[in-house]
């Protein structure tokens, strides 16, 4: 099935809802950011590196635990000539930096994928400074019937997806017992976090 078709089908997203989907997955990375970020899990890159293209003043760090998404991200980075993106690998559940390093931190389809999830919240805490903004997406489950299927069927034995996953209330729980300030947003069952620690 084209790619199109499946994420209409599967995801209840077309293309206009798709452009809306990006938008609120990046909606708390500000466009003049010239800070320290770390983006985790950035797979191939295919969706943030296009971002990072108009952040020249920011400092950033992509982490992801398989050595094929990163070298597939790499390749992607020299093709668009970026030079102020560093590439590491590395578990969200342990990450390899200091407490409050970092003035932003995203994650873009990752809390649907991580295994210990519970330490990939205090870890993304942890390595995010006081005042920074903790931002991106994730699926949630309970919002659209066909996409939890499908997510179960397909998405938890190919190991994209592990469970338990989030509804967007107790996501809603999770980030605003945690942060200053917590705004969820939801698009089908993709939903879109903006947070300060
Ligand atoms: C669906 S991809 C999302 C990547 C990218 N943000 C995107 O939206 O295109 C999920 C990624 O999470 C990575 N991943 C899974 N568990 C991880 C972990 N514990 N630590 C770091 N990365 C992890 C996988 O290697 C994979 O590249």
């Amino acid at each position: 099935m084209p790619a199109r078709l499946a994420l209409k089908f599967f995801w209840g997203l077309d293309a206009a809802a798709y452009q809306k989907f990006l938008a609120q997955a990046f909606a708390g990375i500000p466009k003049n950011f010239s800070g320290r970020l770390l983006e985790v899990p950035v797979g191939t890159g295919v969706l943030s590196l296009p971002v990072y293209q108009k952040l020249n003043g920011a400092e950033i760090f992509c982490v992801d635990y398989s050595d094929k998404m990163l070298d597939a991200a790499k390749v992607r980075a020299s093709q668009m000539n970026l030079r102020n993106v560093k590439f590491l690998q590395g578990d969200v559940a342990n990450l390899p930096f200091e407490d409050n390093f970092f003035d932003a931190v995203l994650s873009v389809n990752g809390f649907h994928a991580f295994r210990d999830k519970e330490a990939a919240w205090a870890e993304t805490y942890r390595v995010l400074r006081r005042g920074g903004i903790f931002c991106g997406c994730m699926y949630v489950k309970g919002e659209n019937r066909r996409t939890d299927i499908f997510v179960k069927k397909f998405c938890e034995p190919q190991r994209f997806f592990s469970p338990p996953y989030e509804t967007l209330n107790t996501l809603k729980k999770i980030l605003s017992e945690r942060f200053a300030r917590a705004e969820v947003t939801h698009l089908e069952s993709f939903a879109g976090f903006v947070c300060t620690k």
